[in-house]
């Protein structure tokens, strides 16, 4: 039966906030805290409850904020200690959350703990993070393993004050912490996590939350880029075999002083029964995890996928990418989550639906639909709400920002030097699934040259602007009814009204193999198979350019039918599905 009272991180709906591209205060051409906070009105007449504020922490910006130098100061482009606690009260003034992302898998190499334990073998911090000897062949010193790491290159860096190499799962600037230790574990509790909390955040998106215990065997990856010598090790440091034992140890000593609070965990490359691992409500671990089965999809991540190798999914693979999450919170005691976009990812109508200008906007709206009836706590990224898409191909290397993104056209380069054919495939991969594709500034207006991002157009944004911005802005979507922005808000609101079906519902694939529509069902939590009764909600997504029936289940037949929503209209929504529309309807005893 649906719960009576779910917590409030299972029925809001979360904002993604990536700072330094939402909205800039004072013409440094860098967002801020006082941009979020101008705009904390505009996020709740949406129809958001909690905002996930991307990391905001001191750091020299070398992975944009995800390599933290004090996790006790804020950046000073985006503010100060009292603009944070600005935005707290603010967000908490108007009924909304407020959570952090929590990046304590690593640290910035620049970080006091660091600076301390590259020093020598014997100081203090010595052991804090994770250090190996050199492996010598033939008199030459080599990684201790063959390990890549997720931006390309060795997993481990030399350093000659300790002639030992450390980890790094990510960039060279980026460390990761030696969880092994418990001074080091609760020394992260009490800086990182009970700090914030103390000050009045009401939980954390957790980073890369299943990586901190490896296989400190450190042994060897299996050979899959015949022609490296560096390899996808993925399977040797995520989900390692004392993660449950540290995340129910924080969790014990730090998280349970705080009441109901959300920890979300991100989550890559883990199957249904470890994320159940996780997030079975009996373990209480973490309340729910993001996934990465959606978004993932047709980037053959796990096995080193360079980006010019990414292809179009077919239909079918979305769908059950979205029912794993689904179908574990209809069959097990877990929670889940919902979403199409963050900040590492391209922009989902561009991935998922099309972003040709005929039905650009339609696919935004029947999108916003779709994943508004799923089940799970629903995250929205800065910018879905307007239907923003990914930039050109034609774009070069010299407007990217992102590390990972950079590093892939080089080594692209490395292996094909100029030629310029190879140099456009390496741009056509990045544009569609490169991280700076959503950290475009978001398009406020129609103003040129900035989009509104800064106060003033003769302020220089510290990245491109999407080119489309006088096409695609909030001041223009306010001003239309039948705008993606408008779209949202509805939606947001039908959430809600319906809420014990959509957010809290069971989810019932109905047209697997269907390619050109997605077709379910949402029903009471716990009605079973079959014929359920009282409401139940059946929601029909064309995902193609052509008109398409509605196919109603069965047993629905004779039930009698409403259409609740229909993304392109309901006065106009005839027999068939036009063109990418997606449609609710409601069914009840007749
Ligand atoms: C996952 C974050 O989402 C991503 O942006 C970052 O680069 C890595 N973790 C490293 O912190």
């Amino acid at each position: 039966m649906a719960e009576n009272t779910p917590s409030w991180w299972k029925t809001g709906t979360c904002y993604q906030i990536w700072p330094a591209s939402y909205k800039d205060s004072n013409d440094d051409g860098i967002g801020d805290i006082p941009g979020v906070i101008s705009t904390l009105d505009y996020i709740k007449e949406l129809g958001i409850d909690i905002i996930w504020l991307s990391p905001m922490y001191d750091s020299p910006q070398k992975d944009y904020g995800y390599d933290i130098s004090d996790y006790q100061a804020i950046y000073p482009p985006f503010g100060t200690m009292d603009d944070m606690d600005e935005l707290i009260k603010q967000t908490h003034a108007r009924g909304m959350r407020l959570i952090l992302d929590l990046v304590i898998n690593h640290t910035s190499d620049q970080h006091k703990w660091f600076q301390e334990s590259k020093q020598s073998r014997t100081n203090p911090k010595a052991e804090w993070y994770i250090w190996r000897d050199a492996r010598m062949v033939n008199g030459e010193r080599h990684p201790p393993n063959n390990w890549r790491a997720i931006f390309g290159g060795s997993a481990w860096e030399w350093v000659e004050e300790r002639q030992q190499y450390y980890l790094h799962i990510f960039a060279k600037e980026q460390p990761d912490l030696n969880w092994e230790l418990e001074e080091v574990r609760l020394a992260i509790y009490k800086e990182a996590i009970e700090f914030w909390l103390d000050r009045g955040v009401d939980g954390f998106r957790v980073d890369t939350c299943n990586l901190y215990s490896k296989d400190v065997s450190f042994p060897n990856a299996d050979v899959v880029l015949l022609e490296e010598q560096y390899q996808p090790a993925f399977k040797h440091f995520e989900n390692g075999p004392r993660m449950h034992e540290w995340l129910q140890e924080k969790r014990r000593l730090c998280l349970s002083k705080y009441g109901d609070i959300l920890m979300v965990g991100e989550c890559p490359g883990s199957d249904r029964e470890t994320v159940l691992s996780y997030v079975s409500a009996a373990r209480n671990e973490l309340s729910c995890v993001l996934d990465f089965d959606v978004v993932d999809l047709g980037t053959n991540r796990t096995s080193g996928g360079k980006k010019h190798h990414s292809y179009r999914h077919q239909l079918p693979e979305f769908k059950l990418a979205l029912a794993k999450t689904q179908d574990l919170i209809r069959t097990t005691d877990a929670w889940g989550t919902v979403f199409l976009e963050n900040h590492d990812q391209g922009r989902s109508i561009s991935r998922f639906a099309t972003d040709t200008p005929q039905y650009r906007e339609a696919a935004s709206k029947m999108l916003a639909l779709c994943i508004c009836a799923l089940t799970g706590t629903l995250f929205v990224y800065q910018g879905q709400e307007i239907g923003m898409y990914n930039h050109s191909a034609d774009w070069t290397i010299d407007d990217m920002r992102d590390i990972d993104s950079i590093n892939a056209y080089n080594d692209v380069k490395h292996r094909y030097g100029d030629d310029p054919v190879w140099n456009k495939k390496a741009m056509r991969g990045i544009a569609t699934v490169g991280r700076d594709n959503a950290r475009l500034p978001v398009q406020w207006s129609g103003e040129a040259p900035n989009a509104g991002f800064t106060p003033s157009p003769d302020a220089k944004p510290w990245i491109r602007v999407h080119d489309d911005y006088k096409n695609v802005n909030v001041a223009d979507q306010l001003g239309r009814k039948d705008s993606p922005l408008r779209f949202w808000q509805r939606m947001l609101k039908v959430r809600s009204q319906y809420r014990d079906l959509m957010i809290l519902g069971d989810f019932e694939l109905h047209d697997l193999y269907e390619q050109d529509t997605f077709t379910f069902i949402k029903k009471p939590k716990g009605a079973g198979a079959g014929a359920a009764t009282g409401q139940e909600l059946l929601v029909v997504c064309n995902f193609s350019e052509r008109e398409n029936p509605v196919d109603v289940p069965a047993r629905l037949r004779d039930r009698k039918k409403e259409l609740l929503v229909s993304s392109l209209g309901e006065e106009a929504a005839g027999k068939y599905l036009r063109p990418w529309e997606g449609r609710v309807y409601l069914f009840e005893e007749k």
